[in-house]
């Protein structure tokens, strides 16, 4: 049935004018219609402004009041690890009296502790824990999800976690996007080189044959994945059709930015430590800068320098990291809200770099992303008359509902 959002106190658009994402000034302009209504269509966004056409006055119509309310594009997080069991709780607290993550990680703990979790867990019990935590990101207004693999490290493990998000994009009312991240640390079983070659000749082309991925994405990092290591990877995956996407510079500068934009990457992601060189490599690439506020906040680690990025007309993305080690929560508007304060992001920015942003941080900024006529109709509705209270009263949830594809799946 079509849907009629009606009477909204605002919409915000974060319509493009034809762009695939928004950097520098026009990363602040969001679009802004007042006293309007939007009309879904068979899931997509047939009309949206003040006065319904007579033509889409139709009988069978499923009409909501939004009078006193918001209406944004359906929040998309672009990067999360949500497919994990096990609990790092245990770590948290040995970090908060003062061991640090890369401590940890190097005492067999980090990664390699969710590693043995999830080579135990079934397909089953995997696919549950990761649906709540999906219920959940909805509950916040999220509509389009991406989630990775990277906690199997060997064949069987990598494509499990990879046939449960694709068993979750068909069974959860929102889109997941399947991430192939085998290059996440390396598996304390085998060299180097024979988990490159695992990776590179064994899981690439599995994978591709399976049809279980649409991005690739790799830990350059000291200690993880060099940038030679993440090339190689890259370029095999772009031969099995995958597109690259890069964790890089969250501990160090080693040139994972400059290896991600020359294969082409959609995103490079965290950017905690930035050289000069690291910025201006990015300047004009296109590549979406993806920064991860709720690492720096979990880690206490230094955050991006987004602010800096936007000035230099780079477009930045915001996404939670959601895992269990870095960034334990689910929570998309606790992003913006560190955005805003600590990124010192404004409003308009950062509500760009959860929608339309971080649409084109996957991709298909031409679909989502934006309430535009002719894009899906995914909304997130808000329970206040003025988007900047959605950061100004920060720490509560104010989701009124979220629509994906022209339904509501979920009700606060
Ligand atoms: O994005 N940095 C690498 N990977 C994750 C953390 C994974 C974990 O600690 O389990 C991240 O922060
Ligand atoms: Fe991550």
């Amino acid at each position: 049935m079509d849907i009629l959002i009606e009477n909204a106190s605002q919409i915000v658009t974060c319509r493009t004018r034809g762009r695939k994402f928004k950097a520098g000034k026009h990363q602040s302009e969001i679009g802004l219609l007042k006293d309007a209504s939007v009309y879904i269509e068979s899931g997509r966004i047939k009309w949206l402004g003040k006065k319904l056409p007579s033509s889409l006055k139709k009988k069978n119509v499923k009409k909501i009041d939004v009078t006193g309310k918001t209406v944004l594009p359906g929040l998309i997080d672009s990067h999360t690890h949500l497919v994990f069991a096990g609990s790092r709780a245990d770590e948290y607290s040995m970090r908060i009296n003062g061991s640090t993550y890369e401590e940890i990680a190097k005492a067999g703990g980090g990664i390699i502790s969710t590693v043995k979790a999830v080579r135990k867990a079934s397909k089953e019990e995997l696919k549950n824990l990761a649906k709540k935590r999906i219920q959940s990101s909805i509950g916040f207004g999220v509509t389009t999800i991406e989630a990775k693999s990277g906690y199997g490290l060997n064949t069987v493990s990598e494509i499990k976690m990879l046939e449960v998000i694709n068993e979750l994009n068909r069974e959860m009312p929102i889109d997941v996007y399947s991430t192939f991240l085998g290059a996440h640390a390396f598996p304390k079983d085998k060299t180097h080189d024979e988990y490159i070659d695992e990776l590179l000749f064994e899981m690439i082309p599995l994978i591709a044959q399976k049809e279980l991925a649409v991005f690739i994405d790799a830990f350059c990092e000291k200690n993880y994945f060099s940038v030679s290591d993440t090339k190689k990877i890259f370029e095999q995956g772009i031969r099995f059709g995958l597109v690259p996407k890069l964790h890089t510079n969250q501990f160090y500068s080693i040139g994972g930015i400059q290896a991600a934009i020359s294969c082409g990457a959609v995103s490079v992601d965290h950017l905690e430590v930035m050289k000069p060189s690291d910025i201006k490599a990015l300047e004009n690439s296109g590549t979406i800068a993806n920064v991860l506020p709720t690492v720096s906040y979990f880690l206490d680690i230094p955050y991006a320098p987004a602010r800096k990025m936007i000035e230099k007309n780079i477009p930045v993305g915001l996404a939670t990291d959601f895992n269990p080690g870095s960034a334990m929560s689910e929570n998309i508007q606790l992003v913006m809200s560190m955005a805003v304060q600590m990124l010192k992001m404004n409003i308009e920015e950062t509500i760009n770099a959860v929608t339309i942003n971080a649409a084109a941080a996957l991709g298909v900024s031409h679909n989502i992303g934006s309430i535009e006529t002719g894009k899906q109709g995914d909304l997130a509705i808000f329970d206040t008359p003025n988007y900047k209270d959605i950061l100004y009263h920060f720490g509560i949830n104010q989701l009124f509902c979220t629509v994906k594809k022209g339904k509501v799946i979920h009700k606060a």
